[in-house]
């Protein structure tokens, strides 16, 4: 049997604290439990699954080097190194592989420095303001990508 695409999905800062990070904006459920949503909708959307989290720049841009030989698509939530990670768009340029951005919160209507994204240049697509639910939302995009992609 063929393996399947295999979908890495990163994990910024301060995201390991999720559940207990200012839950009026970020909820309460825990990555660990974002994660387990997501190895059910990858089981269903045939879709291999490495799911990771860092608080290190240098960490996520060493998995993103990588994921280049290893990875089909690349599911980003890069949190606070959205708005200040060059490094972090080269790494991902540099894959060729499709990116979607993701966040919890929409950046757009907070406060305006966060309406600065060093990923966006990178992604095929950007799926922001659906809470942990946008986790799904983007293996679903990225399974379609990945279909349409052949
Ligand atoms: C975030 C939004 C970022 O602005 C913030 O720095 C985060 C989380 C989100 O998922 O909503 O840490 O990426």
């Amino acid at each position: 049997m063929a393996s399947l695409p295999r979908t890495l999905v990163l994990n910024g800062p301060n995201l390991n604290m999720l559940g207990e990070r200012e839950p009026e904006i970020y909820g309460r459920t825990t990555l660990a439990e974002i994660e387990n949503s997501c190895r059910e909708a990858a089981q269903r959307l045939g879709l291999a699954l490495d799911f990771r989290q860092s608080n290190s720049e240098s960490e996520l841009v060493g998995w993103i080097q990588e994921a280049r030989g290893s990875a089909a698509g690349i599911v980003i939530n890069a949190a606070a190194f959205t708005h200040t990670s060059l490094a972090i768009l080269d790494a991902l340029k540099l894959t060729g592989l499709p990116v979607i951005e993701l966040h919890l919160s929409n950046p757009l209507n907070r406060e305006s420095f966060r309406r600065r994204s060093f990923v966006t240049p990178a992604a095929r697509g950007l799926i922001c303001g659906f809470g942990p639910f946008g986790y799904v939302l983007a293996l679903e995009a990225m399974a379609h990508l990945l279909q349409d992609q052949g």
